[in-house]
Order: structure tokens, then C-alpha cells, then sequence
């Protein structure tokens, strides 16, 4: 094993087009910051880095769909990113921004190292430009039909569908993200850096040297290598990013991808001018935290840079997160189907651990995971409120009614089993988080962590101390001489149940810290004991807390999270949908799926008010009532909950969309009269209502089975039934 000096941190630079939201926390920042905790507990030297990426489409489409300046835009997200990651005590060394000069000097100094060795290629190609609105389509501002997968919304970079990462050249029927034009095709001028000479180092550095990275980063490299890499440009027609740094460059800017992971080296620069022995040292411990999307970037792109560069340390691992879903959802910012970290923090004041919390037990560390507002709550009330907070509790409540208020000796003559076996669990746990953490397993760490408290609960329950504290004042009343001895036997194993419960929460300070800091920081208060208590090397150790030490009050850790909070929760994710789709609607510009990266943009924030077009409205009165039924007809229909599986428009057809939906034992086709007013690509994981038992039906040739439930407004707008979260496919309505 590799002895490291110092650990270099980071996270990856959030786009400063939108605001965070939860799956970012649980991508990335939040596995870093945890990790920057433990080794700063452990006293390793670590910097830990990020910054707000402040170029590239994202950020001039988002401009454009606010109509106001790329600087505008970034200046308001960063400073709210930037808040929202300060108030969850993300503990970043710094938080800098690609605007800043230190980074354009530094990206435009390293293209020029590259360039001045003789490494770019200059090539001169034709590409997709948009006459309408004069400007070359690269990246996202190209969208067509995924050759892949059909997606017909996938970017000229990307294909967020099916992942598959594409060139606009690819693209079936392309069109322009900024007008919707037909492209034509124009000469110009860029930059390419040859990936493909880097193949053979990469695939001895990654694929040989590193069979230790999480097997979805190691596999994602090893099929990008297996299929050969190919030049990439790294320079772009714009006016908004660092400037390409040649004579003849002009409207030309540093591809984003290639500005972007530099921004790294510059946020360390900004923080020390040892930045060099951070970034230049071999015995730097480099560890990018990142999500899947990122995963090409870090371990392909970036590495081959800076390998190209010469001088700098290559990533030692990048733990890359795979995506966390919302309520079974895909999080869609331009659906504004996503829980916003800022909206978090005003609806919950003062819970940030215990979004910390559910987002660790919850990581989607090996494969996508969903969080929902009742595993939110079901985790809040069952493990922090019931296991460790009510733990720490009790034993400050046990402590200042049976002990004083004070720290009680440990009594050796009557120790047990349970005693020695308690106090030895907090060197075996501790051993184990630590094992963890280093290997990047933070949920599994985090549940040996819950798991000691629970152990904590376990041993109160069996000792009993206050049955053994009414049966010593039962004896004390009783005053009978010869008891002596068993007053002295209870008063001692009262004190030790309640001294090795004490250590306890004392090294439960110390292993929570890395993950709920906030927590920690209120034990620590409670025991009356400095920061420097939760020193890493103290955890295991079974005389943290001195003997006789007086102790203040309890505070409550957490509180019960009530039903009606997570249903106002999921009623204001389902508004934002209903809003963003109204949006969608009436957007004429670009739709808003259109509008940069789904998994960074923060989508629709119109605070339109849908237009309500009083001439078309249907009022709703009690005439226009059906004639009365009974029971039996109603019981003649067969609903059932079913996922939309797949969506395609119908050749033709206006307004029919072809569904596949799933109804959990089977699925179907059924066609469907609503491609007016929903997009093929939105609906797709939606749960709705179905008519199971309704007779097939041929529609332009389809065979349709069955009928999808749905609300018409008086504007005459569709809405799905849906159910309040999503349930298992075939579940029965009546
Ligand atoms: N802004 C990118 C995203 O949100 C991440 C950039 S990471 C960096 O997907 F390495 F380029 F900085
Ligand atoms: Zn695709």
C-alpha cells in the first residue's frame, strides 16, 4: 500500500446555471465532505476543493431563456449554490468559480503548454450552424433523434435517455436547441486534442493498475477504451468562456470540459501557494468525487490532459455515484421534478443532518437508488429519533436521575459480560467505519454507526438500571441492616451501566461527526467536552469521559417527522410539475427540455402564471352530470395502476401516442389521445390509472388495451390520475 503525504479533494464544479438539488448532495458533495471529516479527524492533510463552472451551454442557454447576460446568470446562482452548500455544512477548503482571473489564466496557460508542444491538432470542419440565430451548434445546443435508443430529445454531447455519449453528427433529424431551425452546415476552425495516442496509457493506468475503482467507473472506462478514443475538439465558436489563446482565435473559447477540471488546480491555487506540492508531489492522495455522468471527464479526458501537460498527479480513485431518483422518478430539472436543496433548508430549519442523514443510508453508491419523502421520514423516526437519538437521551436522562448529573466511576469488581462486551464494541466498530470510509463506503459505515447505538439500547434494556435504582430505594427504605452488601452491588451496577453508556455516547460523537456534524457538535455540548474530543484517534476508547465530571442538560438530537410534512412535501413536487408543464406549454422559444443539462440545470423556474384563456373555458356545473348509477356498474370496471413503459408518437396521427405500459404481471400497448398535449420523452415512468378490463380496439392499425385515466381542467388541459407516490404496477383502484 502507497503511504500518502496529503489528500487533494474534489468535488465536481456544479454548473452555475440553477440551484442544487438533493441528488447533487447525494452525488457527490456529500460522500466528499464526509470523507474530507474523517481524515481531517485523523489529522491527514487534506484540501478539499470546488467552485461553481461557470461556462459552456448550460449557462449561455440558460441566459437566453432568462434573457439576461451569461454573468448575470452565474452571478446568482453561485452565490445561492454556494449558500446552499455552507448551510449543510459542506466543508469545502474553498469554493471558487471558473470566472475568476487565476482560473482563466491558469486554463488558457495550460492550453497553451499543450498547443506550444505541438499537441493540438488544427482542423477544419464543417459543422451544424443555426442561420437564424448565427451560431454554431455544438454540444447542447443541438438536439435530434438518439441513434442509440430513439430518445428524440437527446443533446449533440449526450443522450441522457440511454447515456450514450454522441457528436451532433450522430444525431437523426437534428435540429436547433435556440430557434428549432433545420441546421445548414459551415466551415470552421478548432483544436483537437488526440485522445487516441493517450489509449495505451490509459488502459494500463485504469484498466491494469486500477482494478480497485468502484466497478461502474471501472466498467464505464473499459467499454470508452474497448471502442477506441477518438480526437476531441477542445476549443468552441463562442464568446462566452476562457478565450482560445491564439492569434487567430477570435470568437473562439476553451471547450468546457476542457476549462472545467482545470478550474480544480486554480480553486488551489486560490487556497495556498503550496498549491504545487498538492498537485505536483506523488505522494498527493488525488481522489475526484463526482457523479456517473462525469465519469468519462475524470478518469478519460481530464487524465489524458494532464498526462499530455507532464508534471501533474494522476487521480488515485474517482468514486463516482450513480443517480438518485425522486419518489421512482428520473430527477428531470426541466420538469422540476427534483427536491431543491435551498427549499430543504427553508421547509426544514435546523434538520440538515437529517437530510445528511437519508442521503447517506440512501446513497445511490453501486447502483441508482429512489428517495422518497417516506423513507425520509420513516429513517428520520425509526433510526435517528428511535435508535440514536432516543439512545444519547436516555442515558442523559438515566445519568442525571440516577448519578448525580455526574460521570459515575466504573467498578471493576462488577463488571459482566455485557459490560466487557459493550465496552469492546467500540473498538470493533470504530475499526470498522474506519475500514469503510477509506474504502469509500459511506452508507455501510454510516450503518455501523446507527448499528452501536442500537447495540447502546440493547445493553440499557438488559441492565436495567432503573429497576436496579427503585430496588436500591426500596432497600434504603427498608434500612435492614444486613444489606449492605447488596446496596453497594446495585449502586455499583447502576454506575457502571450508566459510565460505559456515557463512552458510548461519547465515541457515538466521535463516529457520527464525519456524517452529521451538527449532531455531534450538540453531544459534544452536552458532555461539556472540546472539539478536539472527536480526534478519530480517540474513537474505540472506553475513557473518553472523566469519572465524576458533571454533564449538562439533554437536548433533543432529532424530532419525529409528522405525516402531514412529507404529504406537504410530495403536494409541492407534484405543483412544480403541474407548473413546469404549463411552462412547457407555453413556451415558444424552446421547450424547457431543450434547455441545457437535465442533471444540472435547474429547469423551469417561470413563476409564469398558466394562461387561462377565458374564450375556450368549459364550465363545470351540475348539469353537465351523467345520469345516475349504481354500485354494480361502477364494479364492472377494472382499474389498475400501470407505469408507462415506452411512448412514441403515432405516424399520422396528431393526436395519438402509442404507450407501452406495465401492469406489473404483464404489459400492454395502448394508444392514447393526448400527443397534444404531452411530450412522448416526459411521460415515460409515469404511474397512472388504467381501464384493464376494457375491450381491445384498433386505432390507425394499433391495437389498443385499454384506457388511460385522465383530468381534464376547463381549459381543457389533461392531467394523469396518478397515486400520491409511486406504488407497486397493478395495484387495484376502486
Ligand atoms: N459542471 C459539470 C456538471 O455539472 C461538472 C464539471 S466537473 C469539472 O456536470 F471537473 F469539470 F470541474
Ligand atoms: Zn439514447
Amino acid at each position: 500500500m502507497k503511504e500518502f503525504k496529503r489528500y487533494l479533494l474534489t468535488a465536481a464544479l456544479p454548473y452555475a446555471n440553477g440551484p442544487v438539488h438533493i441528488g447533487h448532495l447525494a452525488g457527490c458533495y456529500l460522500p466528499a465532505d464526509i470523507y474530507a471529516r474523517y481524515l481531517r479527524a485523523r489529522k491527514r492533510d487534506v484540501k478539499f476543493v470546488c467552485g461553481s463552472d461557470e461556462h459552456g451551454v448550460p449557462i449561455t442557454i440558460r441566459a437566453m431563456k432568462e434573457g439576461v447576460t451569461p454573468q448575470e446568470v452565474v452571478d446568482k446562482y453561485h452565490a445561492m449554490i454556494a449558500d446552499s452548500f455552507a448551510q449543510m455544512a459542506i466543508s469545502f477548503d474553498i469554493y471558487s468559480r471558473t470566472s475568476n482571473p487565476v482560473h482563466h489564466k491558469t486554463a488558457s496557460d495550460f492550453f497553451t503548454k499543450l498547443y506550444n508542444d505541438g499537441l493540438f491538432e488544427e482542423k477544419e470542419t464543417e459543422q451544424y450552424y443555426d442561420e437564424e440565430k448565427k451560431t454554431f451548434l455544438a454540444d447542447r445546443y443541438i438536439i435530434g433523434t438518439c441513434p442509440v435508443c430513439g430518445n428524440p430529445s437527446a443533446y449533440g454531447d449526450q443522450c441522457e435517455k440511454c447515456g450514450s455519449s454522441l457528436s451532433p453528427e450522430q444525431l437523426i433529424k437534428p435540429r436547433s436547441a435556440l430557434s428549432d431551425a433545420v441546421p445548414v452546415k459551415k466551415t470552421t476552425k478548432h483544436w483537437y486534442f488526440p485522445l487516441q495516442k493517450y489509449e495505451p496509457f490509459l488502459k494500463q493506468w485504469i484498466l491494469e493498475e486500477h482494478k480497485e475503482w468502484k466497478n461502474n467507473v471501472y466498467g464505464q472506462c473499459k467499454s470508452w477504451l474497448d471502442n477506441g478514443l477518438q480526437p476531441r475538439a477542445m476549443t468552441r465558436d463562442s464568446n462566452w468562456g476562457v478565450k482560445v489563446p491564439l492569434p487567430d482565435a477570435e470568437g473562439k473559447v476553451l471547450y468546457v470540459w476542457f476549462d472545467a477540471p482545470i478550474g480544480y488546480i486554480s480553486a488551489t491555487k486560490e487556497l495556498t501557494t503550496e498549491w504545487a506540492d498538492y498537485w505536483c508531489k506523488d505522494d498527493t492522495k488525488l481522489v475526484h468525487f463526482i457523479g456517473k455522468d462525469n465519469i468519462v471527464f475524470h478518469c478519460i479526458i481530464f487524465p489524458a490532459m494532464l498526462k499530455a501537460h507532464g508534471n501533474f498527479v494522476l487521480p488515485d480513485n474517482v468514486p463516482a455515484n450513480e443517480f438518485l431518483n425522486i419518489e421512482g422518478d428520473k430527477v428531470s430539472t426541466s420538469r422540476n421534478w427534483a427536491v431543491w436543496v435551498h427549499e430543504y433548508l427553508k421547509d426544514f430549519p435546523g434538520q440538515q443532518d437529517v437530510l445528511r442523514y437519508v442521503l447517506c443510508a440512501n446513497a445511490p453508491e453501486t447502483k441508482d437508488n429512489d428517495f422518497t419523502w417516506k423513507d425520509f421520514q420513516d429513517r428520520n423516526n425509526g433510526e435517528l429519533v428511535s435508535i440514536f437519538g432516543n439512545f444519547v437521551n436516555r442515558t442523559f436522562v438515566l445519568m442525571h436521575k440516577l448519578c448525580n448529573s455526574k460521570v459515575p466511576p466504573l467498578h471493576n469488581d462488577v463488571m459482566d459480560n455485557l459490560d466487557e462486551q459493550m465496552l469492546a464494541e467500540f473498538a470493533i466498530t470504530s475499526r470498522k467505519v474506519e475500514t469503510l470510509l477509506e474504502q469509500y463506503k459511506f452508507r455501510e459505515a454510516l450503518f455501523e454507526v446507527i448499528d452501536l447505538a442500537r447495540k447502546g439500547n440493547k445493553y440499557l434494556q438488559e441492565k436495567e438500571p432503573w429497576k436496579k435504582a427503585s430496588a436500591l430505594d426500596k432497600l434504603t427504605m427498608e434500612d435492614s441492616g444486613n444489606s449492605q452488601q447488596i446496596v453497594d452491588g446495585l449502586r455499583k451496577q447502576i454506575d457502571n451501566s450508566l459510565h460505559i453508556s456515557l463512552q458510548l455516547t461519547a465515541n457515538l460523537s466521535i463516529l457520527v461527526n464525519p456524517f452529521l456534524p451538527f449532531t455531534a457538535k450538540k453531544m459534544n455540548y452536552m458532555m461539556k467536552v472540546v472539539d478536539k474530543m472527536l480526534d478519530w484517534e480517540n474513537a474505540g476508547k472506553t475513557k473518553l469521559l472523566s469519572t465524576g465530571y458533571s454533564l449538562r442538560a439533554p437536548e433533543l438530537l432529532f424530532r419525529k417527522i409528522e405525516d402531514s410534512e412529507i404529504i406537504t412535501q410530495i403536494d409541492k413536487l407534484k405543483a412544480g410539475l403541474i407548473k413546469a408543464q404549463d411552462a412547457l406549454n407555453k413556451n415558444n422559444i424552446m421547450t424547457s427540455t431543450q434547455a441545457g443539462n437535465e442533471s444540472n440545470d435547474s429547469g423551469n423556474r417561470s413563476q409564469d402564471k398558466p394562461e387561462n384563456s377565458a374564450a375556450n373555458t368549459i364550465p363545470i356545473t351540475k348539469e353537465t352530470l351523467k345520469a345516475e348509477i349504481v354500485y354494480d356498474d361502477f364494479a364492472k370496471l377494472d382499474l389498475k395502476v400501470a407505469t408507462i413503459t415506452a411512448a412514441e408518437k403515432v405516424e399520422k396521427a396528431d393526436k395519438l401516442l402509442k404507450l407501452e405500459v406495465d401492469l406489473g404481471y404483464e404489459k400492454r400497448t395502448v394508444v392514447s389521445g393526448i400527443a397534444m398535449h404531452f411530450k412522448p420523452e416526459e411521460i415515460v415512468g409515469k404511474q397512472v390509472v388504467l381501464v384493464a378490463n376494457l375491450a381491445p380496439r384498433k386505432m390507425r392499425g394499433i391495437e389498443s388495451n385499454g384506457m388511460i385515466l385522465m383530468a381534464e381542467d376547463k381549459n381543457g388541459k389533461l392531467y394523469f390520475v396518478s397515486p400520491e407516490i409511486k406504488i407497486d404496477e397493478g395495484s387495484g383502484v376502486s
